[in-house]
């Protein structure tokens, strides 16, 4: 993976990568086609936030958002990303807390934190599409993501937060 620009790669390797972008940065990626796009940004990109589970599409501790939709990056080839955007949970809001992150902060939500960035994605993207979502409605979205330490309620009640206070 490269910066576009910095010069590391040839241009033979930069003719045979997959140029997308991430948080807004434009990058290459020399990655095989079936790697999965958690380990590019994981391993080659640095960013960490982004956290492997289960590899399965079974957790949710992976999800980004590609093209404004949440999509477990597991399950995600590299292949699959040539002109697309992504968005991880350091690019979730670039001016300040996203309002997901700030009621996640007021109720207090992580305990071990491991699924947290995932739970946040998945949040972000339901209020995104839904802004006043039923209790049901969340736990439905939410079903998507696990938690080992048993957040749930916590993040229940944080979601009817950021969706009151936005
Ligand atoms: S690591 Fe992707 S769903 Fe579990
Ligand atoms: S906070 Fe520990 S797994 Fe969710």
């Amino acid at each position: 993976m490269q910066a576009r620009g910095t010069g590391f790669a040839s241009s033979e390797d930069e003719s045979m990568g997959i140029d997308f972008t991430i948080n807004g940065r434009a990058v290459t990626s020399n990655a095989p086609p079936a790697t999965p796009l958690l380990w590019v940004i994981r391993e080659e990109l640095k960013l960490t936030g982004t956290k492997f589970g289960c590899g399965a599409g079974l957790c949710g501790a992976c999800m980004v958002h590609i093209d404004g939709e949440r999509q477990y990056s597991c399950q995600t080839p590299i292949s699959d990303m040539p002109r697309k955007s992504v968005t991880t949970i350091e690019g979730l809001s670039a001016n300040g807390p996203h309002p997901v992150q700030k009621a996640w902060l007021a109720e207090q939500v992580p305990q071990c934190g491991y699924c947290q960035s995932g739970q946040i994605m998945s949040a972000a993207d339901l209020l995104k599409h839904n802004p006043m979502p039923t209790r049901d409605q969340i736990v439905q979205h939410m079903s998507t993501n696990l938690c080992r330490c048993g957040t749930y309620q916590r993040i229940v009640r944080a979601i009817e937060r950021a969706a009151r206070e936005g």
